[in-house]
């Protein structure tokens, strides 16, 4: 039996959007400092590319009285979630869309495209920025930040060791991390390939230390390593797998350490 082929190809899609909206307090700092370098006027229309449960959706709207933000995710839980917390506040103002960015049906609506900590889970970047390119008005910017380089390189090194051993292998064969993590270099490329102008990207370590086992392990179960969980199809073997991990965490000096790091992406469109 192929325990790793998934029938349903939507829970590959699908986030726990409740943990997440909960716990994602590390992205939404990392995504404020990005909205921070953003030069609004008030009254543009922007893209939340991958807006998730939208807690950052709404700091965008509060920088733009007179301006418009559509959301686009591919998870309807995540979609559902921000409607509920945002759909009152902002009325018209908000439009939230389901959509994968890899097939935009959108053209030259944007002055700015924002995206936080969702590129990473987008397998194909030169597609992705060819589509950001060509939703922006021109001369419209993307400004925009995602896991790059040794992103959580510790983490991906113990699941990948752990996924190999007798209890967990038969879960993972042929199994492909979900996670594309560029360097500043091969992304600037990727940007000016995809027609960007003025193409800005760096690398930054944005270590992040969990406060103790629950919720390292609750944080990396629902958002780092979701896509692994979902191979194993017993709720006592996916604990298994959890506690083996965090109990390698707590070890770790500091303990419940992620070594994030964070790649910023940043152009202009033609
Ligand atoms: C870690 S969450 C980030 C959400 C939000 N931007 C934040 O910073 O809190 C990543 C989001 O990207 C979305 N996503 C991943 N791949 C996508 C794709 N191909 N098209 C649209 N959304 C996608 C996921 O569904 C998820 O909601």
């Amino acid at each position: 039996m192929a325990y790793n082929s998934v029938s349903d190809r939507s829970a590959e899609r699908e986030w726990n959007s409740e943990v997440y909206h909960r716990l994602s307090s590390p992205q939404v700092s990392w995504g404020k400092k990005v909205l921070s370098r953003l030069k609004l006027n008030g009254d543009e229309w922007v893209l939340d590319a991958g807006c998730g449960t939208g807690l950052l959706t709404a700091e965008l709207l509060e920088a733009l009285p007179r301006g418009r933000v559509v959301g686009i995710d591919l998870s309807q839980n995540m979609l559902s979630t921000a409607r509920a917390h945002l759909a009152q506040e902002f009325g018209s103002r908000l439009r939230l869309l389901a959509c994968d960015l890899l097939s935009l049906p959108i053209k030259r609506v944007f002055h700015a495209v924002v995206s936080t900590a969702a590129f990473h889970w987008v397998p194909d970047h030169d597609q992705l920025f060819r589509n950001l390119h060509d939703v922006l008005v021109p001369g419209g910017c993307l400004e925009a930040q995602c896991g790059g380089g040794p992103n959580i390189a510790r983490l991906r090194d113990r699941a990948n060791v752990l996924a190999t051993t007798p209890t967990f292998a038969r879960y993972f064969v042929g199994f492909r991390e979900p996670w594309l993590f560029e360097d500043a270099q091969e992304a600037a490329q990727r940007l000016r390939n995809a027609g960007f102008a003025d193409v800005e990207t760096s690398l930054e370590a944005a270590p992040t230390v969990l406060d103790d086992a629950a919720h390292y392990n609750e944080f990396v179960r629902n958002i780092v390593l979701r896509r692994h969980l979902e191979n194993i199809p017993g709720a006592e073997q996916r604990d298994q797998f959890m506690a083996i991990l965090t109990e390698q965490a707590a070890q770790d000096d500091p303990p419940f350490l992620l070594d994030y790091w964070r790649l910023n992406l940043r152009g202009r469109g033609a």
